[in-house]
């Protein structure tokens, strides 16, 4: 049987409605929800990661401005086998990218052909929950990365997204996914990149708890 395709919907002021998605926590505790619920991306609600309205009462915006480093292509750093891609602009700093001798501090950053197995590096680059870092073996992109179609919350952090939830935005042009297999969306209501997360959380100390 097809399986059905989740979604994730959103508008300049609203939440984030999901449809026939599976909400999990981030130790892979599935959530009980209804075919269609909202999720807060402003913040500021009472009850997260659900919405209560709070958005309205705070006059929440999602609006962002242009971004042109978010348009750019994705850095290429090639090996012999497995070539990695680096769009920056999407990172969260979430500190995945960690393989000694592969992702660097010095030029360039990443160096495939320095890992000891292919296998190592598609491994982190898969860990990066933005989507930030794609890969290419043999020169095939590799797409799905993940099976199941899910929504992680990231305790204290963005909505972890996996497995090709689509997702519907009234400003669309301005967010540029590099996979739509999975990606990151601000939980926080602070990002720059708004719907998706850039790592402001950590810098405003944002907390499920208040
Ligand atoms: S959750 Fe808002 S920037 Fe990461």
């Amino acid at each position: 049987m097809k399986k059905k395709q989740s979604q994730i919907i959103l508008s300049k002021y609203s939440p984030l409605m999901a449809v026939d998605a599976e909400l999990f926590t981030q130790d892979g505790n599935k959530l009980p929800t209804p075919r269609v619920f909202s999720l807060c991306r402003c913040g500021a609600s009472n009850n997260k990661p659900f919405c209560d309205g709070m958005h309205a009462t705070i006059r929440f915006s999602g609006e962002r401005k242009p971004n042109k480093a978010l348009h750019k292509k994705p850095q290429e750093y090639k090996g012999s086998k497995v070539t990695v891609h680096d769009k920056r602009a999407l990172c969260c700093h979430h500190g995945t990218c960690n393989l000694i001798g592969v992702f660097t501090h010095e030029k360039p950053w990443i160096k495939p052909d320095n890992a000891e197995r292919t296998e190592d590096v598609v491994e982190i680059v898969k860990k990066c929950p933005t989507g930030a870092l794609t890969a290419t073996i043999d020169n095939k992109e590799i797409k799905n990365w993940f099976e199941q179609q899910k929504i992680i919350i990231q305790k204290n952090g963005p909505y972890y997204i996996q497995g090709g939830v689509k997702l519907i935005d009234d400003q669309a042009t301005d967010t540029v996914l590099v996979t739509e297999d999975h990606y990151a969306l601000c939980r926080c209501g602070a990002s720059n990149i708004k719907p998706l997360c850039d790592g402001t959380h950590t810098s405003i100390n944002f907390k499920d708890e208040k």
